[in-house]
């Protein structure tokens, strides 16, 4: 699912008024691209985190206000595992100029749990939603999960009541082991976290 293609600076808005169209089928919309992200595509990233946070309040443990402070510079350590094999890494979906969509695999390195990765930052774009980017990036992070040596466990944590994303998770054969209660609180409100993972076979 990831490829090369060149990284291009991101247009200021999207194009509009996509939908999820009437299949089923999770298959990516042919103006699509999914491939690791690099160091220059750190603004585009921001930007697109930042909306999706201020957007999505309930779906990330990070809160705007703070995050909207962070230089671009800041988020290099989600790429640094992307070119020599390691952790972290980035995945990013193009829809044509723009970026539309990320998600990151994360690994602690302590020796008895380097087993287990975790995936955390997924995010599309309200406009390219229903079109198979988030499925695409998911499959694109569990896939080079998958082939960095020894990993035999990936985790995630999603707001519980998120269908979009439960179904998302589910849909790719994550499976829901606990809850976290009051896992994050905004203001006076409290949202739970479904606690999910998914078993890699493991490379040999
Ligand atoms: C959750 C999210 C990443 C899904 O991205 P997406 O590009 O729309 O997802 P896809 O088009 O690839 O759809 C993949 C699967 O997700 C589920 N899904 C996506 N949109 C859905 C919707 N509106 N209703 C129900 N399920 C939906 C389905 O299982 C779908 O598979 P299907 O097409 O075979 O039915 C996106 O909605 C998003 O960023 N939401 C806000 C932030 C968020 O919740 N992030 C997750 C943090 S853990």
């Amino acid at each position: 699912m990831a490829d090369s293609h060149a990284t291009k600076t991101p247009a200021a808005s999207p194009p509009r008024g996509r939908s999820r169209p009437a299949s089923n089928a999770p298959s990516l919309a042919a103006d699509v691209r999914v491939r690791l992200m690099g160091a220059p595509d750190l603004a585009a990233y921001k930007a697109l985190r930042d909306l999706m946070l201020a957007a999505h309040p309930e779906a990330y443990t990070s809160d705007a206000e703070t995050e909207l402070r962070r230089p671009p510079e800041t988020y290099l350590v989600r790429v640094a595992g992307a070119a020599d094999g390691g952790w972290p890494f980035t995945f990013t979906a193009w829809c044509g100029e723009w970026m539309c969509g990320a998600i990151t695999c994360e690994r602690d390195e302590r020796v008895k749990v380097r087993h287990i990765a975790h995936i955390v930052g997924m995010m599309v774009h309200p406009d390219a939603r229903g079109r198979g980017t988030g499925r695409a990036l998911l499959d694109a992070c569990i896939d080079l999960a998958r082939r960095r040596r020894g990993t035999e466990l990936l985790t995630l944590s999603v707001t519980s009541g998120g269908a979009e994303a439960i179904r998302l998770y589910e849909g790719a054969g994550f499976v829901r082991y606990g809850r976290l209660e009051r896992a994050i609180r905004i203001g006076t409100r409290y949202h739970h976290k479904d606690l999910m993972a998914l078993r890699l076979e493991t490379a040999t």
